[in-house]
């Protein structure tokens, strides 16, 4: 697991945004996996800068989206395709049919989420995963005691992701409280997955996904049996890891190598 504890979320997300591009200048039909939330909003600004003004090509890159709530209909202003519309999809040239949302209708909803899963497969399986982390560890809508092998399926929201969520809720409008997620064991097969955490708030959160036993009771513990992530945090976030020296210090010694041409 590798922690780079950054300046601040915008040195965070220049060095995600760097990854992805740096990636999709290889392989421009990339296959991401993508979040919403606050926390990936600054990563999506940075590809709408680099396509509008630099001409970052993403018609090719296929994206699926890590959840979507259950009951809200599609145009919905607090559903996640009408988030990644406003903060990517938008003002980007990212083609329709290239972009995934998991299912949240029926009929047939179980196996729909079967199909969502062949569909990753067949895309060749995510490239880069981004991801945000719940302050009670979620990932994705992944909550405490989903199992490690889970795939994509319907879930109910904690109590605490409720709260979390309300406030993006207007007053007096239904809340939902099921989702359709991608699985922990389909996020652990993205071949490179970037997590991002901010602020006091995610403290505890990262120090349980870094530093805390894997358990299913702590869904972003389960990161620690992928071989290729990466946690960007800042200060707050990190004020909570037991070994931020050793972090900062790994970080000096690969910028060490990086100079001396090695990596
Ligand atoms: C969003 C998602 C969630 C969020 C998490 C953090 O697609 O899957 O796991 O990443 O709830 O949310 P923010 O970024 O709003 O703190």
């Amino acid at each position: 697991m590798h922690v780079i504890i950054c300046s601040s979320p915008e040195e965070a997300a220049d060095l995600v945004a760097r990854e992805i591009l740096d990636a999709l200048s290889r392989k421009p039909d990339l296959v991401l996996g993508l979040a919403t939330g606050s926390t990936p909003i600054r990563v999506y600004d940075r590809l709408l800068h680099a396509h509008q003004e630099d001409g970052a090509d993403f018609s090719g890159v296929r994206t699926f989206n890590l959840d979507e709530y259950i009951g809200l209909p599609p145009a919905h202003p607090h559903g996640y395709r009408t988030f990644m519309h406003d903060h990517l999809f938008g003002g980007s040239n990212f083609t329709r049919e290239n972009i995934h949302f998991p299912p949240t209708e029926g009929p047939d909803l179980v196996e729909k989420c079967t199909a969502f899963e062949a569909k990753i497969r067949d895309a060749g399986g995510i490239d880069i995963q981004i991801l945000g982390i719940g302050s009670n560890g979620h990932i994705g809508f992944n909550e405490p005691t989903s199992s490690l092998a889970s795939r994509t399926r319907i879930t109910s929201l904690t109590e605490k992701t409720l709260r979390d969520n309300a406030p993006f809720f207007d007053a007096g409008e239904p809340q939902p409280s099921m989702a359709v997620t991608m699985g922990i064991g389909t996020i652990l097969d993205a071949r490179r997955i970037l997590v991002q955490a901010f602020g006091l708030k995610k403290a505890e959160a990262v120090r349980q996904s870094v530093e805390g036993p894997v358990s299913s009771f702590f869904p972003g513990s389960a990161l620690q049996l992928h071989a290729n992530v990466t946690f960007h945090v800042d200060a707050e976030a990190s004020s909570r890891l037991t070994m931020q020296a050793f972090y900062r210090r790994s970080q000096e010694n690969v910028k060490e190598l990086e100079a001396k041409n090695v990596l």
